[in-house]
């Protein structure tokens, strides 16, 4: 068994993306080749957003953003602690400062409340807070309408790092259209995944587009010898963009599906572990089903599970406050209880969707011997 099977999903659509892929390398439009249009299009509309760029990963895409909003030394940007390091890795890039704020335990998302302490620590540190960063964590929206005002409020833009929600739904709204910009990853073990690494951009404005176009190579200008501004090389490769193209296409019944297996496994679950909840008006995408377990058993769930070669995972044993390249930086309160607690109870099964309702039950039978 796989935690994430990805040769599953290519022996149903692996003929199509490999003629997809061929027809590119025989076309030798290796580097912004016609595929990067048509998936910027896609994408867009698949999101209700205006544009969206692509790029080289994830990582790149919160980067790219950054660039463009000019974020320098003395400002702060908030960032929940419980989260993948590239998260708050980028406004280190900057000179920034990151400001790590708890999220809330039912969610593992960002908490306003943390957010509106992480503010005033930046104002008490003479920094200045000019945005924040909510994540969709393992696939659900963060809560974009209780963050919003207070982003607001202080005059701060939100960019939403949808890395593992991008599909998912707030309130009617497919991540990526929310919030001032947002920013996904198609690494391959996220739901929609390449064959390498690649990212996309999401925004409102022609200008930002332009701007973004520009840092996305070099900082190029019209006159392609004259750079306009200090850029990068942040591009998407064509290949990667074929593969999209034909991924997208299963995209929305591979939603489905995994809202089908995170139900069976709340069904099975409930009354042994703390399943996830997602609240009313959000979907999740399901990038990883995560359950909370009395942090004294997890250890030997993990084992029970390996002797029966289902493998498990824990994401963010350590959340970034307690991480050595970031334990320096400010957090919103003293100790950020939730982050930790989460750290110590969280285990995700496997999920992808093509995982059978055999190997769904077995997984539940052996987490209910260890729990029950
Ligand atoms: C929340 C979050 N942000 C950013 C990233 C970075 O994406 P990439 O690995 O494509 O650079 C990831 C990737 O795992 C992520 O989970």
């Amino acid at each position: 068994m796989q935690f994430i099977d990805l040769d599953a999903q290519r022996e149903r659509i692996g003929s199509r993306m490999e003629d997809a892929i061929l027809k590119v390398v025989r076309s030798g439009r290796y580097i912004m080749g016609p595929e990067i249009d048509e998936l910027e299009a896609a994408l867009a509309r698949f999101c209700g957003v205006p544009y969206a760029l692509t790029c080289a990963n994830g990582t790149d895409a919160l980067a790219l953003l950054l660039m463009a909003k000019d974020l320098k030394a003395g400002e702060a940007v908030l960032v929940p602690s419980y989260t993948f390091a590239a998260t708050g890795e980028v406004v280190v890039w900057f000179g920034a400062t990151p400001i790590f704020v708890d999220v809330n335990p039912d969610t593992f998302n960002m908490d306003p409340a943390s957010l509106e302490a992480g503010i005033a620590t930046a104002i008490r540190l003479g920094l200045k807070p000019v945005g924040a960063i909510p994540v969709d964590l393992f696939g659900l929206p963060a809560d974009y309408d209780a963050i919003a005002p207070i982003l607001s409020a202080n005059g701060m833009w939100m960019l939403c790092d949808t890395a593992q929600g991008f599909g998912a739904k707030y309130k009617g709204r497919v991540t990526g259209s929310i919030g001032d910009f947002a920013a996904t990853s198609f690494f391959p073990a996220k739901p929609l995944g390449c064959y390498g690494d690649g990212g996309a951009i999401f925004v409102h404005s022609a200008d930002e587009v332009e701007v973004l176009k520009s840092l996305r190579v070099h900082g190029q200008g019209t006159d392609k010898y004259d750079n306009v501004r200090i850029g990068m090389n942040g591009r998407m490769d064509t290949i990667q963009a074929a593969v999209l193209l034909e991924k997208l296409r299963v995209f929305p019944e591979e939603i489905e599906a995994r809202g089908r297996i995170a139900a069976r496994y709340n069904a099975q679950l409930s009354d042994v572990a703390i399943v996830p909840r997602v609240p009313v008006g959000s979907t999740s995408i399901w990038a990883q089903y995560t359950l909370r377990v009395d942090a004294a058993k997890r250890d030997a769930l993990i084992d029970a599970l390996r002797a029966e070669g289902i493998p498990s995972a824990v994401y963010y044993r350590l959340p970034m406050h307690r991480q050595s390249a970031y334990a320096h930086f400010p957090t919103a309160a003293n100790g950020l209880p939730v982050s930790d607690r989460l750290a110590a109870e969280s285990i995700s099964l496997p999920m992808h969707p093509y995982l059978d309702e055999a190997s769904q039950d077995r997984i539940c039978e052996r987490v209910r011997r260890v729990l029950a």
